[in-house]
């Protein structure tokens, strides 16, 4: 489509979740193969997209500002082209086709993109907005590799996490959730095609894979299921560990569980998004579970898999909770001790269930009352949690260097993913070591290197 001469140049911005960020790849290798070259520095760029997350509070006014910012720093006679992609683009396009004052040039939803050089070149030959926002119930995407070197820049150079999606969209419609209308319905890529990705992951030197997914324990292909899929995975030599994100707590059968405590290589962590803790609201939210339910998955999952780190998601403020209602959300976080928690106030999403019958009547000061009583309870239970595993013995799998930081200390996560801060040694991010854990803060463990492989570098910056 486009020759060597008109190469034309991308700056590409990626908001919001880890599929964004997936996405992201996917499309910097549909466009490199026509041609397009993508630029760090915005200002050299021909094309500037924008990567939009539609589940953030304030979404699209962070995106008109970020659009303003652009074409006022180009300039009004700039040719710059603007593109919209992602969840945003899917919510709001009308109304972004529509406000002049914005000037986007085309828009593409999360299952168009394949079809953005012929949009671009709409954008650019013919002058005409173009878009496509089309909500697909088959594509997957699984034809393409998400763009390598990009991977590596994520990774700042050393190849240990790599994330794969695994399926697309969501059918549970909870009604605060804008996913189900920016992303569309469930659909999963064939086993096959996942492990094929995963072994050339694998071959390019990645230690760790985390599946992805809306709702990526609700994976089904044919007869194969989300258990069968990470057994699959695990068979791939040169793979340490597995883990996955973000699940629902309907779809955690038993077999899955047992394969969880079985399988050496997938990871003991499950973030098991609780929303809140009082019937009412659970059913008004329409999560399909009760509070008892809730507790009992959570019991049963500590049962199974003993050690197991949980994670979860909260919303305070929800329309119509009380604070008693909300007393049931703390009672919950304070019986299941998560490791840690995704705390968010309630805020509407453009055309969500939830903000078509439900006014939004709880006023932010309850709001930030209820989050502030949360992140507290939370940060001793997380600090708690920290201070058990002082003494004991952990696998870490080291994180790539920070570079830009330029640091004595070397991070790393242990199995349960909590984060761990080591001396910087005869070791390099990949590696997975055996540590002492030395100590606890709220939000980190401190280890030694079991073997005798650390390293001292006598500089002011060490902290030991
Ligand atoms: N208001 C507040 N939090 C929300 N989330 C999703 N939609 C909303 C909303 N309308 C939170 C949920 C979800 C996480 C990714 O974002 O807790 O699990
Ligand atoms: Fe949104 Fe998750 Fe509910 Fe799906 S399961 S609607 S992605 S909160």
């Amino acid at each position: 489509m486009n020759n060597v001469v008109t190469q034309k140049k991308v700056f590409l911005e990626t908001y919001g979740c880890q599929m964004n960020e997936y996405d992201s790849e996917l499309v910097r290798s549909i466009l490199k193969k026509e041609n397009y070259e993508f630029v760090t520095d915005e200002f050299k760029a021909d094309i500037v997209m924008l990567n939009t997350c539609a589940i953030r509070e304030h979404a699209h006014r962070k995106v008109y500002g970020r659009v303003h910012n652009i074409r006022n720093a180009r300039g009004e006679d700039s040719p710059v082209m603007i593109g919209i992609l992602g969840c945003m683009a899917t919510n709001l396009r009308q109304e972004l086709l529509e406000d002049r004052s914005l000037k986007i040039d085309f828009i593409a939803g999360p299952d168009s993109y394949k079809r953005l050089p012929q949009l671009i070149n709409e954008a650019f030959d013919e002058g005409q907005k173009s878009y496509d926002i089309t909500l697909s119930e088959f594509e997957t995407y699984s034809d393409i590799y998400p763009s390598g070197e990009d991977r590596d820049k994520h990774e700042t150079k050393s190849r240990v996490n790599a994330w794969i999606a695994v399926m697309r969209g969501c059918n549970n419609f909870c009604t605060f959730c804008v996913v189900p209308y920016t992303r569309g319905r469930e659909r999963s890529r064939s086993p096959e095609n996942v492990v094929e990705e995963v072994r050339r992951l694998a071959g390019e030197g990645y230690k760790q894979i985390t599946l992805l997914g809306q709702n990526v324990n609700s994976y089904r292909y044919d007869d194969y299921d989300f258990a069968y899929l990470m057994d699959e995975v695990s068979k791939v030599d040169g793979i340490e560990r597995i883990r996955f994100s973000s699940p629902h707590p309907k779809d955690f059968p038993d077999r899955f569980l047992d394969l969880m405590a079985e399988n050496p290589k997938i990871c003991k962590h499950i973030h098991l998004p609780l929303q809140a803790g009082n019937n009412r609201i659970l059913d008004m939210m329409n999560r399909t579970y009760t509070n008892e339910e809730f507790l009992m998955l959570a019991d049963k999952i500590k049962k199974k898999i003993p050690g197991v780190a949980l994670s979860t998601d909260i919303i305070v403020g929800f329309p119509t909770e009380t604070d008693n209602e909300f007393d049931d959300t703390l009672e919950v976080v304070k019986k299941v001790e998560f490791n840690v928690a995704f705390m968010f106030k309630y805020s509407e999403r453009q055309g969500t269930i939830a903000t078509k019958k439900y006014p939004d009547d709880v006023a932010p000061a309850i709001k930030t009352e209820r989050i502030t009583r949360l992140i507290e309870l939370q940060r001793e239970i997380t600090y708690k949690k920290n201070k058990e595993l002082v003494g004991s013995i952990q696998t870490v799998l080291l994180e790539p260097y920070p570079e830009a930081k330029n640091t004595n200390q070397m991070p790393g996560r242990t199995d349960g993913n909590v984060l761990v801060i080591l001396p910087l040694g005869d070791y390099k991010g990949g590696d997975l070591i055996q540590v002492n854990i030395t100590d606890a803060t709220p939000h980190a463990l401190k280890a030694m290197p079991i073997k005798n492989t650390c390293n001292f570098l006598p500089t002011p910056a060490f902290k030991g």
